[in-house]
């Protein structure tokens, strides 16, 4: 049975993917961070689909766990699956921060470097020894890494998530020798949680968004979960090193 690690699939559009990647039977491990009950969500609705899920504690912001980790996740693939590696790893933690030019300070450029760049860099090699031969790695980057998507304010963010969308094509290079794919996807403004529950804060910020894109809505997670799963598997067994846009033609 393949076994799937989404990193960040306690909530929006990473709790959509882990079910999207149980409806292609896969099974699936699940982390959180602060929201133990999204991961206990998500294994439910894994479960209820048939497959294996497991919940597993990650913070992204403390490198140091990352081996721990990889020990953790060493002992659940034992303990579930008998197995010794994991076919797909999908880095979709994250957070969303603005702060324009003259309120950016260390502690917004670190937090969203460290969570948004350096977590994924270490842990995908913390976790590469434990990933199958002709696995899969998908990242979830950003519409604003694109010219169109420009938002005032969001420029360190997007500048991590477009760092992302460099290291995708080194790793599709390096890993494709065990035959493992490496691509990303970048979603336009979806109906999460992210930015403090912006979107249930604010709501009158979903009509301008949603005018933006062509497809005259904003995403939801589903949107970009079936594409993560896509991703994921061998469907898009000719795809690697790309960043595939999941926005509905935003800024078009
Ligand atoms: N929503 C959008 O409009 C949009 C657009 C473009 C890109 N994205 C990207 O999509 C991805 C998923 O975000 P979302 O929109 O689904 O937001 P969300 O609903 O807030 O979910 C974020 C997920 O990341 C986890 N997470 C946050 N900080 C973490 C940390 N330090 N360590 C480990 N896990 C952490 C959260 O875990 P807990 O809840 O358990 O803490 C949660 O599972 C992010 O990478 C985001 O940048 C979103």
């Amino acid at each position: 049975m393949p076994v799937a690690i989404v990193i960040g699939g306690s909530a929006g559009i990473g709790q959509a993917a882990s079910i999207e990647l149980a409806r292609r039977g896969f099974d699936v491990v699940v982390t959180y961070r602060s929201h133990p009950e999204g991961a206990a969500e998500a294994v439910a609705a894994v479960e209820a689909l048939g497959r294996r899920a497991v919940a597993l504690p990650l913070d992204l912001d403390d490198a140091d766990a990352f081996p721990g980790f990889a020990e953790r996740v060493r002992q659940a693939l034992a303990e579930t699956w008998r197995a010794t590696t994991f076919q797909v790893l999908v880095h979709n933690a994250g957070v969303g921060e603005a702060a324009r030019l003259g309120e950016i300070t260390d502690e917004h450029y670190e937090r969203l470097q460290r969570v948004l760049l350096k977590g994924p860099v270490f842990l995908t090699q913390a976790l590469e020894p434990l990933l199958a031969d002709g696995g899969s790695v998908v990242f979830t980057t950003s519409s604003s890494t694109k010219p169109a998507g420009v938002t005032p304010g969001y420029g360190v963010y997007a500048a991590m998530k477009g760092g992302l969308v460099v290291l995708v094509r080194y790793l599709a290079k390096e890993l494709a020798a065990r035959g493992i794919r490496v691509n990303s996807v970048s979603p336009g403004p979806t109906r999460t949680r992210l930015g403090g529950d912006a979107f249930d804060r604010f709501p009158e910020l979903i009509a301008p968004l949603a005018a933006r894109a062509a497809l005259g809505r904003i995403g939801e997670p589903e949107d970009v979960g079936a594409v993560i799963a896509f991703l994921a598997s061998d469907e898009s067994r000719w795809i690697t090193g790309q960043d595939l846009e999941a926005s509905g033609g935003y800024d078009l």
